[in-house]
């Protein structure tokens, strides 16, 4: 590469790290070890990028901002910390600046969360940070017992609402949203719970059969889909099909590291699309990376299924 493209490269490189973001909240599965790869692959001819499963956002915080982004979860209390942190950050914060660190808060608000009992939508979005943040590896059920710093998240939440301000936030059961969304310049990327790791999600009710239903309804689609899951023989066997790319890969799992540190997690990616044809395109024409740095996210990927992806 000539000495010129690659200061082009590298002065691009320190814009887009000043784009590229952190969510501003830690989630069970969240894609923060692979959102390189996936960033990586997202194809450029769409230009509506809509996220099924949100939780934390770790791929919508990374990419590149587009002009239409919807991020959805079908958890009403997650798609409520969302509005309210696009729409009103610094009450949110306020809310939060006298919460305490302390298991008797945790456990009451845990309570109060579960309850019927109505809440006023931004003090409902401060107690759910709170629970994220307080609870052990942010599972949600049990208080962490950790020192942390609340005020510390504030600019965080400062900076999410400035990166959310023109994204849609939707509370819907993925198949209903894929339906009011699906057009031929749509990508979904849709990270689902995990196959057998289902009940790690409250209030959703997501089980067994949902993987099916969600092939079924990918299989329909007018547009594009990148889907994330964990690498099994049912899932590898359920979207084994027609038109079809998988590849496998590892990555380090934030739900193993509960019980076993360093512990290597494999990881599918499945398509509709050539992730490495469309992927490329992409990553030229936004310069997203140095092209070294994208042929080794691509190489550390490995093709274990293709049959006549367009
Ligand atoms: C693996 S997590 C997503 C993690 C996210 N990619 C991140 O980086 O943090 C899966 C998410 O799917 C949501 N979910 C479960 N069932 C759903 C459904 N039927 N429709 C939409 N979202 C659902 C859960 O609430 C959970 O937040």
């Amino acid at each position: 590469m000539q000495k010129k493209s690659k200061t082009a490269f590298s002065f691009c490189n320190s814009v887009l790290e000043r784009i590229r973001m952190n969510s501003f909240m830690s989630w069970v599965g969240g894609k923060k070890a692979l959102r390189d790869a996936i960033v990586t692959r997202l194809p450029n001819s769409c230009d509506r990028y809509v996220e099924v499963f949100g939780g934390g956002g770790w791929v919508l915080f990374h990419k590149t901002p587009g002009k239409f982004e919807v991020y959805n979860d079908f958890n009403p209390n997650l798609a409520n910390l969302y509005r309210c942190v696009r729409d009103h950050p610094d009450e949110l914060c306020e809310e939060l600046r006298y919460s305490l660190n302390s298991r008797t808060d945790f456990e009451h608000i845990r309570e109060v969360l579960k309850s019927k009992t109505a809440i006023p939508d931004i003090k409902r979005a401060a107690y759910f940070y709170q629970i994220i943040r307080e609870s052990y590896a942010s599972g949600l059920d049990s208080f962490g017992a950790q020192p942390h710093n609340m005020w510390r998240n504030f600019p965080l939440i400062t900076e999410a609402s400035r990166r959310l301000q023109s994204v849609v936030i939707e509370n819907k059961d993925f198949e209903k949203l894929i339906s009011q969304y699906d057009r031929p310049n749509t990508i979904f990327y849709l990270d689902p719970p995990y196959y057998e790791t289902e009940d790690y999600y409250e209030d959703v009710g997501f089980g067994r059969a949902d993987h099916e239903r969600l092939c079924n309804a990918l299989m329909k689609i007018k547009g594009k889909f990148l889907l994330s899951y964990n690498d099994c023989p049912e899932i590898r066997e359920l979207y084994s099909k027609e038109g079809i790319m998988i590849e496998s890969t590892t990555r380090i799992s934030n739900i193993a590291q509960r019980f076993d540190a360093g512990k290597q997690y494999p990881e599918l990616l499945i398509s509709n699309y050539d992730t490495h044809e469309e992927g490329i395109l992409s990553r030229q024409l936004t310069l997203f990376d140095d092209f070294e740095e994208s042929e080794k996210i691509l190489k550390e990927h490995k093709i274990i299924w293709k049959s006549n992806v367009k």
